[in-house]
């Protein structure tokens, strides 16, 4: 059985750079207590009326498909992980086709919140590993500005607006997505969600009046949450895939909080050398983090790195996946 390997990566972030001393005017915070307690500094944030995450995603996917010469009608799936669609429907994977000249071929989203990308990069494993599809486009895209509240200093200085897309490819000489866990507990929804906007509660005066439109976090709750489990399935993958910390070139956390990132590492036994982080320059991106990360890291990567990408996000959910970088 041929393994999906990622043959290609591109990154996107929009050009408006929130630094934490402009943060600092807005909300009563301060540049010391936001690096300390996150490590964030800065983070891009996507301006101009009508735009929404296909702008990005489309963005990063032309710029993929350029890269890897991949012309649109060679493409089978193209799968979105986003927290932030543009519409509720249709789907943002749709706009982004459409965008970048893809057609005639199944698009769909993935909501997993931080863990978006993890899930649709095992989804779109599955098409090539069972040799229906040749060519499948993954692309993780939020626009987190667009749902959150900056009169919130719990939560406005966390997030930012991204994009990062791959592109998978059968491989038979043992590159590739070699193995993923992807876990969910719902009991934990009410930690870290937007409580209106969807048919539970769906919009009206009411509902914007309480700023139930923007995202809602325990941030103590998800924090506990997060160090165990994106630890405990980090740990998983290496033990059922036998490698030590040795054995792995990099880490390719969820860039959510510099404190979770570390303890990860920690009970990895990875070197902090080891381990991908960009959040200082972007913030949480939700479902891109992960691919933005390795789009900075791309050029430092070598054919038969071991990496493992770990995620956990609102739901709650969390993973891992054991990749082994294929150029
Ligand atoms: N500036 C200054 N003070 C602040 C700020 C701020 N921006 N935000 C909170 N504080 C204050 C609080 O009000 C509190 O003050 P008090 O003690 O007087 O009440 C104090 O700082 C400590 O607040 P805590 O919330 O306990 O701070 P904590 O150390 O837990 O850090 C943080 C907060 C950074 C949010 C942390 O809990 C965290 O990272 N949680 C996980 C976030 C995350 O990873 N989310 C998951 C992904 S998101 C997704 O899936 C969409």
């Amino acid at each position: 059985m041929s393994k999906a390997a990622i043959t290609g990566i591109h990154g996107y972030v929009p050009d408006y750079v929130l630094t934490n001393a402009e943060l600092e005017r807005m909300v009563d915070t301060n540049d010391e207590w936001i690096t300390t307690r996150t490590g964030i500094k800065e983070r891009h944030i996507l301006k101009g009326e009508g735009m929404g995450s296909s702008h990005m995603g489309a963005k990063a996917v032309a710029g993929l498909l350029e890269k890897t010469n991949t012309k649109p009608e060679e493409v089978d799936l193209l799968i979105c992980a986003t927290t932030t669609p543009d519409y509720i429907f249709p789907c943002t994977a749709n706009l982004i086709s459409d965008m970048v000249g893809i057609r005639n071929v199944g698009g769909f989203d993935i909501q997993a919140a931080c863990s978006g990308f993890l899930y649709a990069l095992t989804v779109g494993t599955q098409f090539i590993e069972s040799g229906k599809y040749r060519k499948v486009v993954v692309v993780g895209a939020d626009k987190m500005s667009a749902i959150t509240d900056y009169t919130d200093r719990t939560t406005c200085v966390l997030f930012g607006d991204g994009a990062g897309a791959v592109l998978l490819e059968p491989n038979d000489d043992g590159y590739g997505v070699l193995d993923s866990i992807i876990r969910s507990d719902g009991s934990g929804q009410q930690h870290l969600f937007q409580k209106a906007g969807g048919s539970r509660y769906p919009p009206s005066h009411e509902t914007v009046e309480k700023r139930w439109h923007y995202v809602y976090q325990d941030g103590p709750s998800v924090f506990k949450f997060a160090v165990k489990n994106m630890a405990d399935v980090s740990a998983e993958i290496m033990e059922r895939n036998h490698l030590a910390g040795d054995d792995v070139a990099w880490l390719v956390p969820h860039q959510a909080n510099k404190r979770i990132i570390d303890a990860t590492a920690n009970r990895m036994g990875i070197n902090t050398n080891k381990v991908m982080m960009n959040i200082h320059k972007y913030g949480n991106t939700t479902a891109a983090t992960i691919p933005l990360c390795l789009f900075d890291y791309e050029s430092q990567l070598n054919k038969g790195d071991n990496l493992v990408l770990a995620a956990f996000g609102g739901g709650f959910t969390w993973g891992a996946a054991y990749v082994k970088w294929a150029y």
